[in-house]
């Protein structure tokens, strides 16, 4: 059994997708609809380890990571398993913590989401799911990009096209709050997922 499936196996998540509980050497950092994460402690790696109804997932966004890897705008990928993958930990912050703590998103850091998405579009993929949380600003103010698992879908998604729109005809213009609460960003998801904001269809 390799390292990385020694500390995949120290998670335990009920059928209620509930964290109970997580090796010493793993470090909590993120949570989404389909898994947790993990920080590798003493190490720059994170472990995404898929709650059970979703581990199949596992399969599918190691072999677009695989895809995507000489791509410095993606994590890189060092194993994968039944429910895990493992790769790059990113320091920084994504948009939506960027948005709750009012740090500036400039119109260069869209240019280059759009070129990073580009160029996943140049291999064959279709980059979908692309939300405010899973793209990341690092603390050297690159870009990267997350959560890769839709990107072979061939459903039209229409999200990165929408935040685009909402940045160019809401963020950037002045009587805009550049500081949003997590609460408001939730609600907003929300509706828009509900395809509730007009203009703005899914
Ligand atoms: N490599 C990483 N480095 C640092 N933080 C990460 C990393 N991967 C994920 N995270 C954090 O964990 C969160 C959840 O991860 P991820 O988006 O991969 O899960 P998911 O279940 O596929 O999400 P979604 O709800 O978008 O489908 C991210 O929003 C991010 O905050
Ligand atoms: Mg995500």
């Amino acid at each position: 059994m390799s390292t990385y499936e020694t500390l995949a196996k120290t998670v335990h998540i009920d059928g209620k997708n509930r964290l109970i509980s997580y090796g010493d050497a793993l470090e909590h950092i993120g949570t989404g609809r389909s898994a947790f994460v993990f920080r590798i402690q003493s190490s720059g790696k994170a472990i995404k380890i898929f709650f059970p109804a979703y581990s199949h997932i596992a399969k599918e966004e190691a072999a677009i990571y695989k895809i995507l890897q000489d791509i410095p705008y993606y994590p890189a990928i060092y194993e994968s398993g039944l429910n895990y993958i493992v790769m790059d930990y990113i320091e920084g912050l994504t948009l939506f913590e960027r948005l709750s703590k009012g740090k500036i998103i400039t119109k260069a850091h869209i240019k280059e989401i759009d070129h990073a998405l580009s160029l996943a579009a140049e291999r064959g993929l279709n980059p979908s799911d692309i939300h405010l949380r899973n793209i990341f600003l690092t603390d050297t103010d690159e870009i990267m990009i997350i959560d890769v698992a839709r990107f072979r879908q061939m459903k039209d998604c229409r999200q990165w096209m929408n935040l685009k729109k909402a940045y160019d005809q809401l963020y950037t213009k002045c009587f805009f709050p550049k500081k949003v609460s997590s609460h408001f960003l939730n609600i907003l998801a929300f509706l828009y997922k509900k395809g509730w904001i007009p203009s703005y269809r899914a």
